[in-house]
């Protein structure tokens, strides 16, 4: 499956390799760091981030519009240094628990550089939120009196603008019986209601994650800009800030066409400028997009077999460290980062975990793996280490941040004994 899209001039493909990614005597390194070098100190699986493809998808972002805030989907990867990266590059932080909040405060971030969000957010959660300054974005009706009791007051209301995004169906978020957000019937009393006990100073769209197509993002920034007409002209207020969220999405395998993520944002700021010429600043919420590329998880191979036909390698992690596969069917791509060479044949990366559904990628040419090569998986940046589990008591890897010829650990690998920390 790396096929001809993937080696472009003897090094790697920008579009699925972060911008730093090179190959020299058959080996990949990132950010000027050999993949050698950096499993051989911090061990694998091991997840590496290139900080140039960070900081540029950041600026592209930050580009389309310079008045715009743009807040990192810190779901994607939760990460202090990442996030405090981002922050240096003028974005906040869509946050939507506790512990993401407490992510981004350790990172610097303050007041309404955050964003709040969830479906189900507890008083707790309401209370931190406020205390933190960050803007809560309101999901429900039921949320507007205890968000004021929490001491919340500027806050977002959450649209369902009734949209079946064309994605894997788990990560669809505004179709009609979505558990996210207010459906626009129901949204004017909910706008009301926040009016009488809050400061609401906007509204907020999100159709759903990984979008490959712009078209229905385009129709809910329609939907949200005759939304924004009813509010002016039936409750005679006007929304200050229009959130049109995350969700463009990137390429994880060669047979993946997406368009440029910021591209993606740009149509869709466009349109709303368009449909709505009310001065209003506009939110963009990038997680995917930000951090996806710029991450290349690296593994060992350890066992080799044929079965039935079919060519297994397998690594030392899978399902524990990247649950995408099975969860969205996801595919990726491979190569090996040790060794250059001509395919050999098909293989089956399997992973480590007791279940056949552990299988990272069903095919992918390569030359013949051998225990000890190391494979690297790239596009998965996002939703990663962010998703990782313990199962079959497997710890979590690390994660590295990579320029200019250093490597930085940005998240240490968890051990055994952390595992065991938490039994009674
Ligand atoms: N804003 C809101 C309100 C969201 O719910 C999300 C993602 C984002 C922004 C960021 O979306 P992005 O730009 O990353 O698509 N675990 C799934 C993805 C879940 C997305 C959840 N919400 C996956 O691995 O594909």
């Amino acid at each position: 499956m790396t096929g001809r899209h993937d080696v472009v001039r003897g090094a790697v493909s920008r579009e699925l390799w972060p911008d730093t990614a090179a190959v020299e005597d058959g080996v990949l390194s990132i950010g000027g760091v050999r993949a050698t070098a950096l499993a051989a100190e911090h061990g694998t699986p091991l997840v590496v981030y290139c900080r140039e493809t960070i900081v540029a998808q950041a600026r592209a972002f930050r580009a389309i519009d310079p008045e715009a805030l743009v807040v990192f989907g810190a779901k994607a990867f939760p990460n202090v240094a990442i996030l405090r990266l981002l922050h240096g590059e003028g974005l906040g932080a869509d946050v939507s628990t506790l512990g993401e909040l407490e992510f981004a405060l350790r990172a610097g971030l303050r007041g309404e550089e955050l964003l709040f969000h969830g479906n189900n957010k507890s008083n707790e959660e309401l209370e931190a939120a406020a205390a933190a300054g960050a803007l809560v974005v309101l999901d429900s009706g039921e949320e507007v009196g205890r968000a004021a009791r929490a001491g919340v007051r500027r806050v977002l209301v959450r649209l369902t603008p009734g949209i079946k995004a064309r994605t894997h169906q788990s990560i669809q978020t505004a179709h009609d019986d979505s558990k996210f957000g207010v459906d626009l019937d129901g949204a004017l009393g909910v706008v009301r209601d926040a009016l009488d006990a809050l400061e609401p100073v906007g509204l907020h769209v999100h159709i759903g994650s990984q979008l490959a197509r712009v078209d229905e993002s385009l129709l809910a920034v329609d939907r949200l800009a005759a939304f924004c007409r009813r509010c002016r002209d039936e409750l005679r207020w006007t929304p200050r800030l229009l959130d049109i969220g995350g969700g463009p999405g990137i390429r994880h395998s060669p047979d993946e066409q997406v368009p440029p993520p910021h591209e993606f944002a740009r149509a869709l700021v466009e349109r709303l400028r368009a449909e709505w010429p009310e001065p209003a600043r506009v939110a963009l919420e990038p997680g995917r997009s930000l951090v996806g590329r710029a991450g290349v998880t690296l593994y060992r191979i350890g066992a080799t077999k044929q079965s039935g036909g079919v060519e297994y390698a397998a690594i030392d992690g899978g399902m524990s460290d990247n649950p995408r596969p099975q969860l969205y069917g996801a595919r990726y791509a491979a190569r090996l980062a040790n060794r250059d060479g001509p395919a050999e044949g098909e293989f089956r990366i399997a992973g480590k975990h007791c279940e056949s559904g552990d299988v990272l990628l069903d095919s992918v040419a390569l030359p013949r793996p051998r225990r000890g090569d190391l494979l690297a998986v790239p596009a998965t940046g996002a939703y990663t280490l962010a998703m990782a589990s313990n199962y079959n008591g497997v710890p979590r890897p690390a994660a590295l941040l990579v320029a200019g010829g250093e490597a930085t650990l940005i998240r240490r690998r968890e051990t055994v004994d952390d595992l065991l920390a938490l039994e009674a």
